[in-house]
């Protein structure tokens, strides 16, 4: 893969310290970008990693992105550590954390608020804490991050399904209003990735029938995302927007 020049481009990403975060992190650094990289728990190592690899460099901080003087504060770090912001990864979601899978009358009340707001308000927070700082750039580019189940709608977690059907919503309507100011928005919607996170919250054996239905029948890795994630943030798809990219093998057509 020959990564786009990210060189001089400054880029917020958001759970950086899943595996699939720290993909996007070492895949933007490795194309010269430099990150400010955010999560609830520790990344300091792997932003130091990044940076060692280089030639872009990574700073962590961590942030609770449903909080704005958090959010506010990581865009500040931007602009004052790398001199601006010129895009935004909005990986962070609870996945993870969802646990394991329930009938959708079994799902409590702080259980479906706390997924809706970790996933979808506070993928608009951190929207809207950048938006000054890529407007004086004069435009950047936003990726926030649905998944599959949109499409194949799992059951189990309805709560999250539901989180990343508003993701694509809030994506187009992000691009509608944010095109006069040269800010691309556009969703990668992952297929089931075999990373620690899936692992934890699937039963055995269901990494493998994922892969088995897929056109291209194997395993998702992290690595696979990160060419999508890094045209999405470069200048190669400056004319695109409010789309749903999926990165799944072709299990799915949309
Ligand atoms: N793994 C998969 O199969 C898969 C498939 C489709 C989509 N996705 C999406 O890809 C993204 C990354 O997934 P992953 O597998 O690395 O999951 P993960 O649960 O390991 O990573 C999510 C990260 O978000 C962070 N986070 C959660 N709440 C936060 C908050 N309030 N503030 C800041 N950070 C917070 C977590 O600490 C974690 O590091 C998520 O958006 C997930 O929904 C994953």
């Amino acid at each position: 893969m020959t990564a786009p020049n990210l060189h001089g481009k400054v880029v917020l990403l958001t759970g950086c310290t899943g595996d699939i975060g720290v993909s996007y992190l070492h895949g933007l650094t490795a194309a010269g970008a430099d990150v400010v990289a955010v999560d609830l728990a520790d990344g300091t190592a792997a932003a130091a990693e990044a940076t060692r690899k280089g030639p872009g460099s990574a700073v962590f901080r961590t942030c609770d992105i449903t909080g704005d003087a958090d959010v506010k504060s990581a865009v500040r770090l931007a602009v004052e550590r790398f001199g601006g912001l010129d895009a935004v990864v909005n990986n962070a979601a609870v996945y993870r954390g969802l646990g394991r899978k329930r009938p959708l009358e079994e799902l409590t009340l702080e259980e479906w608020d706390t997924v809706l707001r970790v996933n979808v308000r506070a993928t608009w927070q951190v929207i809207r804490a950048a938006l000054p700082a890529l407007r004086q750039r004069g435009g950047g580019r936003i990726v926030n991050v649905a998944s599959v189940v949109t499409r194949t709608g799992a059951a189990g977690f309805a709560h999250y399904v539901a989180s990343k059907a508003a993701v694509e919503g809030l994506t187009r309507a992000a691009a509608r209003e944010l095109g006069r100011d040269g800010i691309g928005v556009n969703t990668v919607s992952p297929g089931l990735v075999d990373d620690e996170a899936t692992r934890t919250i699937n039963e055995a054996g269901y990494v493998a029938a994922a892969a088995a239905g897929r056109s291209l029948p194997r395993a998702m890795v992290p690595e696979d995302l990160v060419g999508v994630v890094l045209w999405l943030v470069g200048p190669d798809s400056g004319f695109v927007t409010g789309q749903t990219v999926v990165v799944d093998g072709g299990g799915v057509f949309v």
